[in-house]
């Protein structure tokens, strides 16, 4: 199954990305159909749970501010929201609807169960049970906010002391802005290959002085909406600005059109943002050096209805200094073959790590195309085993940058498992490794530092 697999480490690892969704798309756009089936079915059970809310609250004889034990919004239900979907659900958010205030979640309470109890939401594709690492920041709700949420809609979603609700908090900011990265204004437009997507690739002055390190950035959004990635790649040498360069000069608008990666030969990922996140931190005490005076690759993938809006979207940078370099560590299992139309197909590699000393594995990054569907990842060493990643519901519409709570050790010698399953149903041919939107990949990143 795997014949050729390759392990990068530290220099001229070369990092090729694309993220997209081409069928995913038309269901987010609320078609009603393909990807989204689990959730329509979590939506209209919603309306079960506004029977269910007339019958209890005939049956309590009005008893509707939650008085007797159980949970009500006001005292439980919107503190675990305000945590977990307000990010996303507020007005002029990215989601399509609000869950702020209770008239708003109130006739979507058994949904709202429903969804969180299958993990569909919030989007963490990751596993966050804690049987494979924990992660900081993880929108993963605890057991007991899911039997809080479920016994709530159960009861017919009491609205408890309105009055106490909370509101919703100020997002947070980035704080001392060393730079802003400005791309120029565009309006998107549909590919033919991706009636609702637009994947295109700005190179982009950083604007940032000698010396430190990216420690944070933060996304400002021209169009809220329509945002659905970014993802940032360094140029490693100067025939990559060259070629990158030529590519946005070819181009009679704004920027290039690119898929799978930045398109040009020595980039590799140094960021990546999806909505919801208003600011991406790197894990605490690193970062990620940019080259001075030296342009970066901004991808934005654009998902968008009947048709895009000019955009001009700026990211502001954040620099630290004396801090600890991350250095990307990739696993990558390039030599697929995908049988058409099978529902789950493996592939699987297993590589050395052929680093010269240890480190540690700050954060992680799965990465398939539009058919992956899980991915696993373990080290095997002489000492054991350690499950480095664990992927359940891998969605290309929600590929991030992971911080373990804990830094995973990787040593030299050990071996780094891939397991990537794919669903190739209704596709013909056989699906190889590749940049293009009907190719896949299987690959992990890791961001390291040296073993402390
Ligand atoms: C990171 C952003 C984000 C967060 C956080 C988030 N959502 Fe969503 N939610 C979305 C988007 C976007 C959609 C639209 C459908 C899609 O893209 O999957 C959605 C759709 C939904 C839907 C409708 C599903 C359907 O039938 O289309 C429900 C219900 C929902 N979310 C509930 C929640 C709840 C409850 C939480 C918190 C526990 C939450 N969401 C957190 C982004 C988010």
């Amino acid at each position: 199954m795997t014949a050729m697999v390759r392990a990068a480490w530290a220099t001229g690892a070369l990092w090729l990305l694309a993220c997209g969704h081409g069928e995913g798309a038309a269901a987010e756009q609320g078609s009603g159909d393909g990807s989204s089936g689990d959730a329509t079915t979590a939506a209209s059970d919603a309306s079960t749970g506004a029977e269910a809310s007339t019958a209890a609250d005939d049956s309590s004889g009005g008893s509707d501010t939650g008085t007797a034990a159980g949970p009500t919004w006001a005292q439980d239900v919107a503190p675990i929201l305000a945590a977990h979907c307000w990010s996303c659900h507020t007005d002029g958010g990215f989601a399509p609807f609000s869950l702020v205030d209770y008239d708003d979640a109130k006739p979507l309470a058994a949904g709202i169960a429903a969804i969180s109890a299958a993990r569909e939401m919030p989007p963490w594709p990751i596993d966050g049970t804690g049987a494979c690492q924990s992660y900081d920041d993880a929108r993963w709700l605890a057991d007991d906010e899911l039997a809080t949420l479920a016994a709530w809609a159960d009861a017919g979603a009491p609205p408890g002391d309105l009055a106490a609700a909370p509101s919703p908090p100020s997002p947070p900011t980035l704080g001392t802005v060393a730079s802003t990265i400005t791309l120029p204004p565009y309006t998107p437009v549909a590919e033919p290959e991706h009636p609702f997507d637009d994947y295109r690739c700005f190179v982009v002055d950083t604007g940032l002085p000698d010396g430190g390190s990216m420690t944070a950035f933060e996304v400002r959004p021209g169009v809220v909406e329509q945002a659905h990635h970014i993802v940032m790649f360094s140029l490693e040498d100067d025939a990559a600005v060259q070629q990158a360069l030529a590519l946005q000069d070819e181009d009679a608008v704004p920027g290039y059109r690119c898929f799978g990666s930045a398109g040009v030969g020595s980039s590799r990922i140094v960021g990546a943002w999806t909505p919801g996140v208003p600011v991406v931190r790197y894990p605490e005490g690193t970062g990620v050096v940019l080259a001075p005076g030296r342009p970066i690759v901004v991808q934005m993938h654009y998902n968008f209805g009947q048709s895009g809006m000019l955009d001009a979207t700026a990211i502001d940078v954040q620099l630290g200094e004396g801090v600890t370099p991350l250095v990307p560590v990739i696993f990558v299992d390039s030599d697929l073959a995908i049988p058409p139309d099978v529902g789950d197909h493996v592939e699987e590699s297993v590589t050395s790590f052929d680093g010269d000393a240890p480190v540690d594995l700050m954060a992680v990054f799965p990465h398939m195309h539009q058919i992956g569907r899980t991915m696993h990842v373990e080290i095997e060493s002489a000492g054991g085993n350690a499950c480095a990643a664990d992927v359940p519901r891998y969605d290309f519409h929600w590929q991030e940058m992971y911080r373990y709570a804990a830094p995973v050790r990787l040593s030299p010698g050990d071996q780094v498992r891939l397991q990537c399953h794919f669903s190739s149903l209704g596709r013909e041919g056989t699906t190889t490794w590749g940049e293009g939107s009907g190719d896949e990949m299987c690959a992990v990143v890791f961001f390291a530092q040296p073993a402390g």
